[in-house]
């Protein structure tokens, strides 16, 4: 029989029943007992921090989750991980995603433990650990942070972060002032909890859940509700039943799973963020996703979800409002049943309840009555991006889905930085405004810089959307005619660092094609000119970036983390 408990995993001393020994008797300076030291170990991987408000109250959730544990029969035991916050990290947290992922992996793999709590929430932590645990391959649960409450502002909701920027645009405008706009700072984020819109934290909370790697229902409640403490401490009783079922991710997390993910990812207009993140976790575990599969999905996905940043709701009118558990019945015929969850059971025994369709609310629509007839997340490919580029419909402004424009070209951010508000700066509305090396290598980490700003003497004049181009992301809680993704990205080659300003490009969102209309021979020319790029970086974490971060379609995961057959 595996080892289990504090036999799991022992010190290398050459002989084992020393290591044994010697691990018993440091337990024991913690002051536990025989008997609870002889119980199974469900590791809790807590992400507080205090350079993460989103998971200011992770101490609360953590005691609920030991107390679910305890009571179930097993040992609880947490340990810190890496903690990603998303504002306080520079370049982005992006970039360290995978970081967090290493650690998180080789905690689970290096520690005596027998299943896993992932405690997560705040954009990139769910994800990277998720993609740790699916490599470790040890059971595991996830509890999610919930989202935030919204506030007032002179009698208007608020709520972070598409708020913050719809205040800021305004701000750039010249239309509220400067002692307004630090009222309004104080007001974006009121408790602690991820963003209070359908923004990368929702929908990769929503999305786990859909996975089946947590409790039904665990992706919506808000961070503050009782709830909350009552999901985590359930989470914990199955951490200990995962044990004793041996229920892996991978068993879970099955291709067939994978698209109901992407499927609900449609259906509730989430984050072009998920898109890099679901295929991240799907490569660890030998699982390609394709960008054209998600495409083939929102032909055939009505979009439900009717929450900022490209409706009128907060997650917490979702919650309210019956939250995922409505989305997956409505979608039901279009989703596969028989995946499994932690729970023990599939999608269709937990979907298999009594169920009438809450007509009293307005931010889930029927199936019937869908928002919008097809996903809201489409793929563009095209000579200016060959291997994809994204394109969230549903948050775009439909006059600009078919047009071509002029190219206004910024090479770099510290170039879009300089020039985007200069009066001098050539640029009308009708224009293409193209950001260059702001990929998962440019950036580095592909900053949210993709929302590029409106020029400020456009701002001023009233325009509050233009077409923007770029390989960086986007916030989720951000909105626009947005293109985003390009792959390959300019610093490693691909066309789109070989636009121009000047240079014509058509979009066509119908044919899903992004044309740059120059002449093949022009661009072989300009890519002969190009100068060499930038030496690799020796040192530490950056230089195992660089080496190793894949493309956006790829995930931007590391090379070196998932199985040889899918690179
Ligand atoms: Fe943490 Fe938005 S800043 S979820």
């Amino acid at each position: 029989m595996a080892a289990h408990g504090l036999a799991n995993n022992l010190t290398e001393y050459g002989d084992k029943e020393f290591a044994l020994y010697l691990r018993r008797s440091f337990a024991k300076a913690m002051g536990f007992s025989n008997e609870a030291l002889d119980k199974p170990i469900v590791g809790i991987l807590n992400t507080y921090s205090e350079l993460n408000n989103c998971h200011r109250h992770f101490p609360q959730l953590v005691d609920a989750i030991k107390r679910g544990v305890w009571q179930a029969g097993g040992l609880p035991l947490e340990f810190p991980t890496i903690s990603l916050g998303e504002v306080f990290l520079s370049p982005t947290s992006m970039f360290y995603r995978n970081l967090m992922a290493l650690d998180a992996e080789a905690m689970i793999r290096a520690q005596p433990l027998d299943a896993v709590v992932l405690t997560g929430g705040c954009d990139k932590t769910l994800p990277a650990l998720l993609m740790g645990a699916a490599s470790a391959g040890v059971p595991a649960i996830a509890v999610a942070a919930g989202p935030m409450l919204t506030s007032q502002f002179e009698g208007e909701r608020l709520g972070a972060c598409t708020d913050c920027r719809r205040f800021w645009a305004r701000f750039r405008r010249n239309e509220i002032d400067q002692e307004t706009i630090q009222v309004v700072e104080g007001q974006l984020a009121p408790t602690p909890g991820t963003c209070s819109v359908m923004g990368t934290a929702s929908t990769m909370a929503c999305l786990v859940e859909t996975l089946g790697m947590m409790l039904p229902g665990g992706a919506s409640i808000p961070a503050v509700y009782a709830d909350r403490m009552r999901c985590a401490e359930e989470s914990g009783k199955l951490a200990v039943q995962l044990i004793q079922s041996q229920l892996t991710p991978a068993q879970i997390m099955t291709r067939p799973a994978f698209e109901n993910a992407l499927r609900v990812l449609q259906a509730i207009g989430g984050s072009t963020n998920a898109v890099i993140h679901l295929t991240a976790l799907a490569g660890r575990l030998g699982i390609r996703l394709e960008l054209d599969q998600l495409d083939q999905l929102a032909a055939s996905t009505p979009v439900l979800v009717d929450l900022k940043p490209t409706g009128v709701g907060y997650m917490e009118d979702f919650h309210r409002s019956g939250g995922l558990r409505v989305v997956l019945q409505e979608l039901k015929p279009l989703l596969h049943l028989d995946v499994r969850t932690v729970t023990g059971q599939t999608l269709g025994q937990l979907l298999d309840t009594p169920y009438t369709f809450p007509s009293w609310q307005q931010v889930i629509r029927p199936a019937t009555a869908p928002l919008q007839a097809e996903g809201a997340l489409i793929v563009l490919r095209g000579n200016l991006a060959p291997d994809g580029a994204l394109l969230k419909r549903s948050a775009a402004t439909p006059a600009l889905l078919h047009k071509s424009g002029r190219a206004v070209v910024f090479n770099s951010l510290a170039d879009l930085a300089a020039r985007i508000d200069h009066p001098d700066l050539d640029v009308t509305p009708d224009d293409f405004l193209v950001l260059q090396n702001a990929g998962p290598l440019g950036g580095p980490g592909m900053p949210e810089a993709g929302y590029l700003p409106i020029p400020k003497k456009l701002a001023t004049a009233g325009v509050t959307d233009m077409v923007r181009i770029s390989d960086a992301r986007m916030s989720g809680t951000a909105f626009g005619t947005v293109v985003l993704h390009v792959a390959p990205e300019a610093a490693v080659g691909g066309p789109l660092g070989l636009v121009r300003t000047g240079d014509r490009i058509e979009l066509d969102v119908d044919a899903r094609r992004l044309t740059l209309q120059v002449p093949e021979e022009e661009l072989a020319a300009r890519r002969a000119a190009q100068p060499l790029p930038p030496p690799l970086a020796t040192y530490g974490y950056a230089a195992l970036y660089q080496r190793h971060c894949e493309q956006a379609n790829l995930g931007a995961d590391f090379d070196f983390l998932h199985p040889p057959e899918i690179r």
